[in-house]
């Protein structure tokens, strides 16, 4: 096709606390997601991340198998409970140190460092104090990030500051990231995390002129469930609230009055201040990283049934007034329920790109599955290779379009424990030989679909 710019990042993605394990090792300190699957909200049956893929004692295996692959970049987060150890803000050197080689160790095998600043994992002495909920978090996030800028900036081109900030505010209890037994308002959550966010960004101005960074929420398209004109509203209102809020803080510096209105009819108001506001209007980024799944189809909410909808990041997100998800009955959907949307990405992209007008990064993208490891050792994901197949070639369908864009930096690099589905939901082109509670030897194993993406990477994309 060669519609893919030359320099174009290929690679992929992982975080922290769902790859590294090793929650005691190296002086890191515990974090929320330490302990997350003995809360009685976890589900049962599925492993936590104490171990997770023990990356942190994996990690030069796991980078050599990236560069077989030929990954132009590699999209990592940073573990704050590794970095700062607590609320006084003293750093841990050795957290430092692990990313340090990590970087060194991309870099020498010509990999892109893309790096998170916060991916889910909050420190247990920031939770203690209120968490996310809280002003003082947007101090202690602007310290975290400002202690980053300094020891890496010089070697990190591409920063991305939070994880899907908007899945904090709309499934923030499935994935642990809120507290299961406490009542927040999640708009007042969302602005303290992009108070937090400007910070950063006006301190990475700051330490890093050269550098390049973006927020990376979860963004699709939403679908009007029927032609009827209420249902086509309740797309509107979903596009705010699932994508458009969350992009227009950063990228234009202000809430929409449609936003602020409808959180007004709700009774959900959310306090802000001038200093605030006036932060949030200067912090433009550079570009735009998001994470992308499936579409959205929406409804207005009259017929709404009460019935056991499964919600998380891609589904059952229905919001009280504004709208309510339901299946799209012309996708596919995953064995985790997902929906498929291939053509939907491209329509997300141009989307994005055009109310913005801002390179795009894509930071997650990926099919979970229950992979087979045959006994010849190897795993035959066709599945997998058909869906990256699909997405990619919509991918170079926007970029023909006239979306500009950067990278493509699916989820996951390896397999990883998922956010609330255990291990047996693998997304990596590497498996990992671990079930939900039997370690056995955690060997990696290329999948078909990581000698798949090493052609792809390998032709630029020109033989999809
Ligand atoms: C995104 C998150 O929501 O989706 C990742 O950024 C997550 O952390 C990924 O793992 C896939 O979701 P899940 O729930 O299947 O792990």
């Amino acid at each position: 096709m060669g519609k893919f710019p030359k320099d174009f990042l290929w690679g992929a993605s992982t975080s922290a606390y769902q790859i590294e394990g090793a929650i005691n090792q190296g002086g890191k300190v515990p974090s929320i997601m330490d302990k997350f699957d003995e809360q009685a909200s976890y589900p049962k049956g599925i492993t936590g991340f104490k171990i997770a893929s023990d990356h942190y004692n994996h990690w030069k295996e796991d980078v050599a198998l990236m560069a077989e692959m030929g990954f132009k970049s590699y999209r990592f987060s940073i573990s704050w409970p590794r970095i700062i150890k607590n609320v006084q803000g003293d750093i841990n050197e050795e957290g430092i140190k692990f990313y340090d080689d990590l970087i060194d160790e991309l870099l020498k095998n010509k990999i892109e460092p893309v790096v998170t600043i916060f991916h889910f994992d909050t420190p247990d002495f920031i939770q203690e104090v209120g968490g996310a909920c809280t002003n003082e978090f947007t101090n202690l996030f602007e310290h975290y990030s400002e202690v980053l800028f300094k020891k890496f900036g010089k070697k990190v081109k591409y920063w991305l500051t939070i994880n899907e900030l908007n899945m904090f505010a709309l499934a923030g209890q499935v994935i642990g990231v809120v507290p299961s037994d406490k009542k927040v308002n999640p708009w007042q959550l969302m602005h303290h995390l992009n108070v937090a966010q400007a910070k950063s960004i006006r301190k990475f101005r700051e330490i890093c002129p050269n550098g390049k960074i973006g927020p990376a929420p979860n963004i699709s398209s939403v679908y009007s469930n029927t032609n009827k004109p209420e249902d086509y509203t309740a797309k509107l209102n979903m596009d705010i609230v699932r994508n458009w809020v969350y992009l227009d803080i950063v990228c234009r510096g202000e809430y929409s009055s449609f936003f602020m209105n409808g959180l007004k009819k709700m009774g959900l108001e959310i306090e802000t201040t001038k200093e605030e506001l006036e932060i949030l209007k200067n912090s433009k980024p550079d570009f735009i990283a998001f994470n992308y799944y499936a579409t959205m189809t929406a409804q207005m909410p009259e017929k709404q049934k009460a019935e056991n909808v499964k919600k998380d990041q891609q589904s059952g997100l229905t919001i009280p007034g504004f709208g309510e998800a339901v299946k799209n009955d012309k996708l596919q959907k995953t064995q985790f329920g997902w929906e498929i949307d291939p053509v939907g990405f491209r329509n997300t992209l141009r989307e994005v790109y055009d109310r913005y007008n801002l390179p795009i990064m894509i930071t997650e993208n990926g099919i979970g599955a229950k992979d087979v490891l045959e006994k010849n050792a190897e795993i035959h994901d066709d599945y997998r290779i058909d869906y990256y197949q699909k997405h990619i070639q919509q991918m170079g369908l926007a970029i023909e379009d006239g979306v500009e864009m950067i990278g493509y930096m699916p989820w996951s690099a390896i397999d990883l424990v998922s956010t609330h589905e255990g291990i047996s939901k693998r997304y990596g082109f590497v498996y990992v030989n671990r079930d939900e509670f039997d370690l056995k030897d955690m060997k990696r194993i290329k999948k078909d679909s990581f000698y798949w993406y090493k052609d792809v990477i390998k032709t630029n994309g020109e033989k999809i």
